[in-house]
């Protein structure tokens, strides 16, 4: 973990370096200060001899203006470094998700990742800040300090050596039980977060259901998770002050006790013992300060080893090592494929014989599409639908078997080259905050303004685009709220017909769209794009009856294959589904379903 922390100083390394020699010559400083006091009064005040106050008096002068200086210098190199690491860190974190596979975003979650970019490393922040301030001028204080005392009196420093052990036990044991609760804390912070972002963007459901009740208890539960840890953590670092108190008391008392009995004796001066009452109080004030920097460090380790695990992650789908880039025609098959989503991340470390026939999501599947076809894929939801489509352009690998597309296993690709050819526009359609035009060109950063209307043109939205106001320049809101699900879905299959695919996945890509409307995308896409292989995932028989093969899913195996009229014949399951999506005529089906029967006769 450090390593991998310390390999985000880079630019910083002077600056870091620096510090401890800034804060260095702060204390050497400050230290000498006290000798120059002593002369100025022995020398001046006592001998009535104003010349050197003068001289020890500028003297004084200077050495604070220089420690200051030098206070300053720490400060700044010291905000400079944390707040430049911490950029880092978060950069070196940023660059790794974007390399992250579906399956490694699974295994951390969303919100747990955003957790990580920002308390986690704020966490680290303050603590480098501190360990640059003050790990060296605490031990340095300390050794200055200890070595003063032993050269005063050595009898007398028996008594801060016990004080230190004491002091020292008492801390490690309050620091080891609270590490133990501060390691526990990081997990509630993410349950909070994912209490936070569900709600927020979810927030119309929570209330089109008027639900803000039972988000609130949920939030409650969260936050007080975390209210209670951190009470109980914090709680065990306050008994910090009064055991330091204790100890600073029992110092004084005893080193009054004896330091008494040596003056008195004749062996030690009323000076001496005065001077170790400053040298004891800055020995302990050390070792207070070492010790919070010990309480900061636990509670950082934790968040730095929660952002080493990201930054060192390697994404479980790493391209070959000499990848093929071209991918020569849009022919997709599944050879015998399996997919578990448990195993998925985990390959080579789940036993893939111990998985039970429950935790696959796909099983046996053997699919074989010729280039231009067009696929539809209709079954239960859950049935697996989605899963089947996202292994073609590898969003996830396959547990077992072999998807290969162009002839080529999918993993001999590069994932860039791949997902270039193979787009896949998904069942939640997610657009970005930008123009229209933005969006499109999201996917293809080339594409003229004459392309982009060609491609909506083809994906039915350019009517309602051309009647905004603002037409292709309308500015989108984040994720895409001031436009329709239906319109949504649309701007997403333009976007994606504008990557030229050779392999275009619509997964429940037009269940928003009207039927008249999604009869239209598919006519369009007849026309315009016959040599792209187009495989539609949709619960909808309408929208997948005139492709030219079905594939029925169900429990996440292939139940059959044909043509409509073959399916209709001689599958149960499509039956059903056509039996109840045309009895009853609900609305809006109507008309297509008449259309439909038509097309039937
Ligand atoms: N990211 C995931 N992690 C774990 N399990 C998943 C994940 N996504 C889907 N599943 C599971 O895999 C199975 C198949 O899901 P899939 O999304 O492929 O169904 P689907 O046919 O597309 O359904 P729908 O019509 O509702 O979209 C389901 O049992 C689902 O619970
Ligand atoms: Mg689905």
């Amino acid at each position: 973990m450090l390593r991998t922390l310390a390999a985000q100083i880079k630019q910083y390394k002077r600056s870091v370096l620096l510090t401890p020699v800034w804060t260095s010559l702060e204390v050497v400083v400050e230290v000498l200060i006290p000798y120059v006091t002593a002369s100025l009064i022995d020398k001046g005040i006592n001998a009535g001899n104003m010349h050197e106050v003068y001289r020890y008096g500028a003297m004084m002068v200077g050495m604070a203006c220089l420690s200051m200086l030098f206070g300053i210098l720490a400060g700044r190199f010291a905000a400079y470094s944390s707040t430049g690491v911490a950029a880092n860190l978060r950069e070196a974190m940023y660059r790794n998700i974007q390399r992250f596979s579906f399956s490694d975003i699974d295994k951390y979650g969303t919100a747990s990742l955003v957790t990580r970019m920002t308390t986690d490393v704020a966490n680290v922040q303050g603590a480098i800040q501190m360990l640059l301030r003050v790990s060296f001028r605490a031990p340095l204080s300390l050794v200055f300090s200890i070595f003063m005392c032993l050269f005063i009196d050595s009898r007398l420093s028996l008594i801060f050596i016990i004080a230190m052990v004491v002091l020292t036990t008492c801390l490690a044991l309050l620091i080891s039980r609270a590490a133990k609760l501060f390691k526990e804390i990081f997990p509630k912070y993410d349950s909070l977060n994912l209490v936070v972002k569900e709600n927020i963007d979810a927030i119309k459901v929570v209330k089109a259901y008027a639900r803000e009740h039972h988000e609130m208890s949920k939030f409650d539960k969260a936050a007080l998770a975390l209210y209670n840890l951190n009470l109980k953590a914090e709680g065990l670092m306050a008994l910090n002050g009064p055991v330091m108190n204790l100890v600073v008391y029992a110092c004084m008392i005893s080193l009054s006790w004896f330091g008494a009995r040596f003056i008195v004796g004749g062996t030690l001066t009323t000076g001496e013992l005065t001077s170790l009452f400053t040298y004891v109080m800055t020995i302990l004030g050390s070792l207070m300060m070492l010790s919070m920097i010990f309480v900061q460090l636990t509670q950082s380790a934790a968040s730095g080893s929660r952002i080493a695990e990201v930054i060192e992650e390697v994404p479980d789908m790493l391209d070959p090592t000499e990848p093929d880039t071209v991918i020569t025609d849009g022919r997709v098959d599944f050879d015998h494929v399996c997919f578990s989503y448990k195993a998925a991340g985990d390959a080579g470390v789940i036993d893939t014989a111990s998985l039970e026939s429950g935790d696959y999501a796909l099983s046996d599947i053997d699919l074989h599409f010729d280039s231009g076809e067009t696929i539809g894929i209709i079954g239960g939801t859950g049935s697996g639908k989605s899963t089947l489509g996202s292994l073609v352009a590898r969003l996830y690998d396959a547990t077992k078997g072999t998807v290969s597309v162009g002839g080529k296993d999918v993993r001999s690709y590069s994932q860039d080259a791949l997902r270039q050819k193979v787009v896949t526009v998904l069942q939640q359609s997610v657009l970005f905050s930008g123009t229209i035009l933005d969006n499109l060109r999201w996917g293809n950063p080339d594409a003229t303004r004459e392309e982009c209307i060609e491609a909506c043109k083809a994906a039915c939205a350019d009517e309602f685009i051309s009647s905004f106001p603002d037409g292709y320049d309308t500015v989108i809101d984040q994720g895409g709220t001031n436009v329709s699900g239906g319109q949504r879905q649309r701007i997403c299959i333009a976007r994606a017909l504008l990557k030229n695919p050779s392999v275009l996945i619509l997964d429940d890509s037009t269940s928003a769209v009207d039927t008249a409307t999604d009869a239209g995308i598919r006519r369009t896409f007849a026309e315009k794009i016959p040599g792209v292989t187009k495989i539609i995932i949709s619960q909808r028989i309408l929208s997948i009856m005139d492709a030219d093969r079905i594939v029925v899913m169900d429990s996440g195996k292939v139940n059959g294959i044909g043509t409509h009229k073959e399916l209709l014949e001689g599958n149960e399951i499509y039956k059903d589904i056509w039996s109840m999506q045309t009895s009853g005529g609900e609305g809006d089906f109507d008309e297509p379903v008449n259309t439909a029967k038509e097309a039937l006769a």
